[in-house]
């Protein structure tokens, strides 16, 4: 086992200690991270002296060969080493002998698992974006094709005013594309370097801090050593954000959960995106929409826990921090792989647009609109209300709908109805006289989808 320390120590470390302490068997994902910030460290220390040329240039070009033949599997990572640092570490000393161990000068495993460590989701915003991008494309086609798609809009899962698949999508659209600017925002908040930060109070050596934090793209260096090591908040913010997508992707599964019942049939979920049931051989199962509403629990508990293990560490850096790793790996994962797969299943998603129209008529959504109606005739709007009220009342007994009444029926509850009322409350003009910016009619939703799509060009 390769390990860092020991001077000091009289004994061997217990196996049990050892591997309880160890972080290898997770933080080898960071071994291209490491392997990059230790390559800008060296090239920092030879700039200020520290090293020679040559020796930054053997230790450079050893640490690529290093990841080389990590990445073409000619190399396996030695889990019986302590961590992915020790690790790169073991190897470089392997090759170079005492150039080697001259890589950690004026560094602590402290400023380098904070820098590793940003360097990794500083990636990982970057590639979570690229993907809610992507799914945003999806659901831009979907708005588009389905402007005149009629459907009911919900209030506490009841029947409210008619809108169109396009404006329902389009409320998701907006919701993903805050997802991707919270995603930026972070980014412009953590993009600084620790390196340099040491163990906790700097170093002793002329470090060029700002020469690293360039090579290594950040805005800068951090300001505060102790902070520079201890800092997770970024961490925090990312699965706080992360969360936030699971939030949004959760309502929409539930949505399409619903939409596919049975007792909806409001769209198809395609055969390759369901399952089926060992028993029951008629099921076919929106599993996928289940699972990534299920795993949102999961992606807030890393939240939670991190937030638990941040509360109560004194600064600076504590072994408390390393399970930031797990965490964050974890919720990472699992978010990309719900946004790709909930992507797939929308894209293939069957809507049946009579289903939809259908119940869209069927549960006086355009109540409001008789009511408008009247008071476009001089009603008050209470009064209004109370006429189309009783409408309502008398539909419901005999089973039909306002717009299956007869004239002579309405003018006995209101002398005020003509015969322009029929067109008043019918499906399209509820939903195309809603003109308002934000509005579910294709006049208004046109001019969203123009600017969402300039937005997706532009981002
Ligand atoms: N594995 C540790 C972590 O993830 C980094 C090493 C720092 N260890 C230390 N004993 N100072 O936080």
């Amino acid at each position: 086992m390769a390990q860092l320390w020991g001077g000091r120590f009289t004994k061997e470390t217990d196996q049990l200690v050892y591997d309880f302490n160890a972080s290898i068997k997770f933080d080898k994902k960071l071994y291209r991270e490491d392997i990059v910030g230790s390559k800008a460290h060296v090239k920092m220390l030879a700039k200020v002296g520290i090293l020679t040329d040559k020796e930054a240039l053997d230790i450079e070009n050893e640490l690529d060969n290093i990841l080389e033949s990590i990445e073409d599997g000619s190399l396996v990572i030695d889990e019986t080493c302590e961590d992915i640092h020790s690790f790169v570490e073991a190897c470089l000393i392997k090759k170079l002998g005492d150039t080697g161990k001259k890589l950690h000068t004026g560094r602590s495993r402290n400023d380098q698992v904070a820098l590793d460590m940003r360097l990794y989701i500083r990636k990982k915003l970057e590639e979570i974006d690229v993907e809610l991008k992507d799914f945003l494309g999806v659901i831009l086609r979907i708005m588009n094709e389905n402007l005149t798609t009629v459907m009911p809009g919900f209030t506490h899962l009841q029947k409210a005013q008619p809108i169109t698949v396009a404006h329902h999508f389009g409320a998701y659209f907006e919701m993903f594309k805050r997802d991707r600017q919270r995603l930026f925002d972070i980014k412009e908040r953590m993009n600084f370097c620790p390196l340099g930060s040491g163990a906790l109070a700097g170093t002793t050596y002329n470090l060029d801090r700002e020469y690293t934090a360039e090579l290594l793209g950040f805005y800068g260096p951090t300001l505060n050593s102790m902070d520079g090591v201890s800092d997770r908040d970024y961490v925090i913010e990312f699965l706080s954000a992360l969360s936030i997508i699971m939030m949004h992707l959760s309502r929409f599964s539930e949505e399409v959960i619903i939409w596919n019942s049975n007792e909806y049939q409001f769209v198809e979920i395609d055969d390759a995106y369901s399952t089926g049931s060992s028993i029951m051989p008629q099921k076919k199962n929106p599993d996928i929409a289940e699972l990534v509403r299920g795993k949102t629990g999961r992606v807030y508990g890393t939240l939670m826990s991190l937030l638990t293990t941040m509360k109560g560490i004194p600064l600076a850096y504590n072994k408390d921090m390393q399970e930031d790793k797990e965490l964050a790996f974890d919720a990472i994962d699992t978010v990309k792989n719900c946004i790709i797969l909930f992507k797939g299943m929308i894209d293939t998603l069957k809507f049946n647009k009579d289903v939809m129209r259908n119940s869209a008529k069927n549960g006086f959504t355009n109540a409001t609109d008789a009511a408008d109606y009247l008071v476009k005739h001089g009603v008050p709007f209470r009064d209004a209300h109370g006429i189309v009220g009783r409408i309502v009342l008398y539909c419901i007994e005999k089973n039909i709908g306002i717009e299956d009444m007869k004239l002579s029926e309405l003018k006995s509850i209101s002398d005020v109805f003509e015969d322009d009322i029929y067109d008043a409350i019918s499906l399209d003009t509820c939903v195309n006289t809603r003109l308002t910016i934000g509005a579910p009619s294709v006049e208004a939703m046109k001019n969203s989808i123009k600017k969402e799509t300039e937005y997706l060009k532009n981002s």
